[in-house]
């Protein structure tokens, strides 16, 4: 089977999100399967010109209409040995020699050029994939530009669209439709929503398939609530949505061989390398070492839509109250950097904040923390309760998308479960969560290990996953 799927990032060569793991994952997992041939197509961004551990060959190169427009597109390959799955960079040094990703004034014609640079390039390299599948709304106008002009080309091509995150959508105003796509009024009842151009409503009507990131999330996402303005729109395509759960690299995420770990260890040596795993954090982050608090702590883009409200609101009685120390990694909104920041001035010693992106340090946090905090307000999937069971510890969540699918509720009773969740959102639950939590930690520590233990041994490899998309794929195919 061949497949090509199209996003605006993907890990090692960018990664600004939990698309990026995805977008590395599953590629190779799917190319692990029999018979599959998969092109990933992105944009050439100038990081990924600049790094010298991309080496790429030129495929062609040509010049491509938008509108008025007359662009240059190339297209590189990175060199590699694998012939199942490969690489290709669409080129233009206006709209992707630049510093920021995202962002920028003219996103959504940056991407509208990805996106038919995409097909274009399909075309000049006589590739023929019967599956087109997109990612997010920077690619979200593939589908209508394959239906509008490229039909006769790619005969047969069934498109795919995955939602990661209704939160972006991709959003121009009215006139984009001539002046960028150069489509017709024909097409302005597919494109608009709330008056301007959707991208990720466009995707949503034209491709054969959606699919999101949990089953809950596909749930979710056809009410008001977590839907919002495509609430409606998603109702009307719900045959067509389908929810399958994100899986993680086993091998990148394993806390036995992580090269960023200055501890390493795994559930046999659990909690004692655990033990050694905090200290060094501890010192790290200039946290009191003489304690047998448990540590508390959230990997996150500070977005109010990652429940960052709701830490900044108990942070306080957390801190004041509890016994616990807490670990905050992430940068984003203003509002939130600076009240978790104050957070720790206030605390030395208890509480430590890193306003900034740093993976490694993301990693020797997962591996120094005994309860992971998540509280969300909505989840499509997720990815750090997966990385932070595998790295022994527990969840706190919110019961939303794939939070909801991933993280059973612990039952005290049974022992069976694998985290503490809780159900409305608001503060309070959240703290009575962290409660329980520290209960269990606290007075039942052999229930504690059994329950550390048994989540580091989980299977969230993308074997599963992978098996779901390509079933996806030929029911599509009718095969
Ligand atoms: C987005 C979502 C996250 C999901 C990821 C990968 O970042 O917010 O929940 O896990 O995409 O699909």
């Amino acid at each position: 089977m061949k497949i090509a799927m199209a996003a605006a990032e993907a890990a090692p060569f960018l990664k600004t999100g939990g698309l990026g793991d995805v977008m590395e994952a599953l590629p190779q997992a799917l190319a692990e399967e029999k018979n599959m041939e998969i092109c990933v197509f992105l944009p050439y961004y100038k990081a990924i010109k600049q790094n010298q551990n991309y080496p790429v060959e030129e495929v062609c190169n040509f010049r491509m209409q938008l509108s008025w427009r007359d662009t240059y597109v190339g297209v590189l390959h990175l060199k590699s040995p694998r012939r199942k799955l490969r690489f290709y960079f669409i080129d233009n040094e206006d709209y992707f020699g630049r510093d920021s990703v995202y962002g920028c004034f003219d996103d959504g014609e940056r991407f509208a050029f990805f996106s038919k640079a995409v097909l274009e390039a399909m075309d000049h390299m006589d590739f023929r994939p019967e599956i087109m599948h997109c990612h997010d709304w920077q690619a979200s106008l593939i589908p209508l530009l394959f239906h509008s002009q490229y039909q006769d080309r790619f005969n047969g091509m069934k498109t795919v669209l995955t939602i990661h995150n209704l939160e972006y959508q991709g959003w121009a105003n009215p006139s984009f439709l001539g002046e960028v796509l150069g489509l017709g009024e024909e097409y302005r009842g597919t494109v608009t929503c709330d008056g301007g151009v959707n991208f990720l409503k466009t995707a949503i009507v034209t491709s054969d398939a959606v699919t999101t990131v949990s089953r809950t999330y596909a749930e979710e996402i056809t009410t008001p609530w977590f839907g919002r303005n495509l609430c409606t729109i998603l109702q009307q395509e719900k045959p067509k949505l389908t929810g399958i759960v994100n899986g993680i690299s086993m091998k990148r995420f394993d806390p036995s061989t992580d090269s960023d770990l200055t501890v390493r260890f795994d559930a046999d040596s659990y909690p004692e390398k655990k033990a050694k795993a905090k200290d060094a954090l501890r010192q790290e982050l200039g946290l009191n070492r003489d304690t047998n608090a448990p540590i508390l702590s959230i990997v996150s883009r500070l977005a109010g839509h990652k429940g960052i409200d709701l830490l900044t609101y108990i942070g306080e009685t957390l801190m004041k109250d509890r016994d616990v120390q807490l670990v905050i990694c992430g940068s984003g909104e203003s509002q939130y950097e600076q009240a978790l920041s104050d957070l720790a001035r206030r605390y030395p010693g208890k509480c430590a904040a890193y306003i900034g992106f740093h993976p490694s340090l993301a990693n020797r946090i997962y591996g120094g923390t005994d309860i992971y905090l998540m509280p969300s307000r909505s989840e499509p999937c997720g990815l750090s309760q997966l990385i932070s069971m595998r790295y022994g510890a527990i969840p706190v969540v919110n019961s939303v998308g794939g939070l909801k699918d991933t993280v059973e509720p612990y039952n005290e009773v049974t022992g069976e479960g694998r985290g503490f969740t809780f159900q409305s959102y608001n503060g309070h639950d959240f703290l009575g969560a962290i409660d329980r939590a520290c209960d269990l930690y606290w007075n039942h520590p052999g229930e504690w290990t059994a329950l550390v233990q048994r989540n580091m041994r989980l299977d969230f490899s993308w074997k599963q996953p992978a098996e779901e998309y390509l079933s996806l794929y030929r029911r599509l195919l009718g095969q």
